[in-house]
């Protein structure tokens, strides 16, 4: 029988064990940047950043807490930010004096880290930076400093591994791209 998803998947751009391979890095330099701060809280993005998160934090060998935060874009347009983020789910943490990591699945415009950014900053953390696994830097429309990026990728629509597509197929073990036409055919 054939899978759901493959109906939408036009090509894997990113293999499960390509994947894996590079979020071990990302956690070996995170490890190595953060090794004598003792006070490092990963904040997750709901809910993409959830699967890159899970097995970032298990190649990350300083201690350190989670947390989970959601924000979306509102207005027009499903596939494609507005600028316009409104925060939909805060973090139960104090970030004051603590080195905070934003970990996130994909940078597009740009618009929801600018956000969440901004809302972290006020709170003092004694550090803020930027774990992204996906970067669509063509898309970008608001400057973000990127400290840590998994991978840079065309202005493709993506889906797997975190992202969705319609709600759906967060659980596929790499990054696929969606086949615009199939889903057209849906709509
Ligand atoms: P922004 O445009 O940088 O604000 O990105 C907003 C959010 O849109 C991201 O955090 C993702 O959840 C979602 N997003 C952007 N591009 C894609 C994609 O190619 N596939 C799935 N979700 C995406
Ligand atoms: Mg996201």
């Amino acid at each position: 029988m054939p899978k759901a998803h493959e109906k939408f998947l036009k090509e894997i751009l990113i293999p499960e064990n390509d994947l894996q391979a590079r979020i071990a890095e990302l956690g070996a330099q995170i490890s190595k940047d953060y090794a004598d701060k003792d006070d490092l809280l990963l904040i997750c993005i709901l809910k993409g950043g959830v699967m890159f998160m899970t097995d970032l934090s298990r190649h990350i060998t300083v201690p350190h807490a989670i947390d989970f935060m959601a924000a979306s874009s509102y207005g027009v347009g499903a596939r494609s930010s507005t600028g316009r983020v409104r925060l939909d789910m805060d973090v139960t943490s104090q970030i004051r004096d603590r080195h905070v990591l934003i970990v996130e699945d994909i940078i597009d415009s740009g618009y929801t880290l600018r956000f969440v950014l901004d809302t972290l900053k006020v709170r003092q953390p004694a550090s803020l930076r930027l774990c992204t696994l996906l970067n669509k830097q063509s898309r970008r429309a608001v400057d973000i400093p990127l400290d840590y990026v998994g991978f840079n990728i065309e202005n493709k629509f993506v889906f797997g591994y975190g992202l969705d597509l319609d709600e759906k197929y967060r659980n596929l073990p790499f990054i696929g791209v969606v086949d615009i036409e199939e889903l057209g055919n849906n709509d």
